[in-house]
């Protein structure tokens, strides 16, 4: 790949920059900016060369139409504040913006363009909408490691139109999952979570080869829990799973990687209401699984005690809500008490398993903390991913 900090002549080229601000944001409040902390070496690099810079990056799935509410309007007020800088948000549609329209003005070096998800023609990975995109520039710098396993647009196809590199933090990343990869020790116990199943589960069978236990928590583990049979209530699931959950137990077994999921739960009715544990076979209709429950994080932590590396995806429940923050957190603890004791190697990845250690804001001895959830774990898996493959 080849590196923007090597290339010396960037003086008033303009960069289309792709990076990662999927960050949560509720009512227009960013609740864990830490996405955006990590690019700011990027845009001070790109400052400090008087490039001109043209933004581009998702929040959430809006799935090809636009919304209001996932705007990057309060990015760019962030960053704002953090570089004492203006930067302009280009709202209107950019399939009728022409290269003139950008940087008009000689003050203007930041632009973003909006939400790129809310064109379909985006994760379609549309060779036009590419070729456009890359009209508006001279070069193309992807600093979106946590993107990178997604063949969209502003991704892979872009590069076939643009001098492309790696950004700062992009190859930070990629770095320390190499050498985390060759020099990892066995027992391996990869502990999976959070919400978004379908991004997640393909991967698992392609996971289970490589580790001793797989731990499933979180949103994760209700369609494991739906699939042995029990009742899992209004919880969130993936429909049509069952398929792949059964491939996961077959090959499991031939590997000898054993699969653990809750055995008790921490269950409401309402996400911003109380939590009561229950065995399993106890969930109401009108239940959500919110968090995993005490005999469960007694299994996890014995689990931990005797692995030699953990890798940790996903929280354990919905931790937006200090009722349902236990599971979490109590993995949290016992990771951080063995790497204090310097007898585990510990790998942390995923937005909002980020976000959960920033909301309970103490330190932590991980080795390393990544920003990617699902292209850490197909990077794990040893996928290329098509970011990558794209600049290579
Ligand atoms: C992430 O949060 O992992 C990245 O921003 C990718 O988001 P996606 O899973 O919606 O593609």
């Amino acid at each position: 790949m080849k590196n923007i900090k090597d290339q010396e002549n960037l003086y008033q080229k303009r960069v289309l920059l792709r990076l990662d601000l999927n960050v949560p944001i509720k009512n227009g409040i960013i609740s864990d900016q830490t996405r955006i902390d990590k690019i700011l070496p990027i845009i001070k690099f790109l400052i400090k060369k008087d490039s001109k810079i043209l933004v581009i990056s998702h929040v959430g799935r809006p799935k090809g139409k636009v919304k209001k509410e996932l705007s990057l309007k309060p990015i760019c007020k962030y960053l704002e504040k953090k570089i004492n800088q203006k930067i302009k948000l280009i709202s209107n549609n950019i399939l009728e913006l022409k290269k003139e329209d950008l940087f008009k003005s000689s003050e203007d070096q930041i632009i973003f363009l909006e939400n790129i998800r809310f064109y379909e023609e985006e994760e379609k990975n549309d060779l036009d909408f590419s070729k456009h995109l890359a009209s508006f520039a001279d070069l193309f710098v992807n600093d979106a490691f946590s993107c990178s396993h997604r063949a969209h647009a502003s991704i892979d196809k872009i590069t076939q139109f643009l001098p492309s590199y790696a950004g700062i933090q992009l190859n930070l990343e990629v770095n320390a999952l190499n050498k985390i990869t060759s020099k990892i020790n066995r027992p391996i116990t990869c502990i999976i979570g959070g919400s978004k199943i379908s991004t997640k589960i393909n991967i698992i069978k392609n996971l289970i080869p490589k580790f001793d236990n797989i731990i499933f928590v979180g949103g994760m583990a209700n369609n494991i829990l739906k699939y042995k049979g029990y009742n899992i209530g209004k919880s969130i699931r993936e429909d049509n799973c069952d398929k792949i959950i059964e491939e996961i137990f077959y090959l499991s077994e031939k590997e000898s990687c054993k699969i653990i999921y809750p055995e008790d739960v921490n269950v409401g009715k309402k996400l911003n209401g109380s939590g009561e544990i229950k065995d399993l076979k106890d969930i109401l209709n009108d239940e959500m699984i919110l968090d995993i429950g005490i005999k469960s994080i007694k299994n996890i932590n014995k689990i931990i005690d005797k692995s030699s590396t953990i890798l940790w995806n996903g929280p354990a429940g919905y931790f937006e809500n200090q009722n349902f923050a236990k599971g979490s957190f109590e993995i949290y603890k016992k990771i951080n008490e063995k790497n204090k004791a310097n007898t585990i190697y510990s790998v942390v990845g995923g937005g909002d398993t980020v976000a959960f250690l920033n909301s309970i804001n103490l330190n932590n001895n991980f080795d390393f903390v990544s920003t990617a959830g699902g292209a850490f774990l197909e990077y794990l898996e040893g996928k290329k991913l098509p970011g990558i493959r794209a600049l290579n």
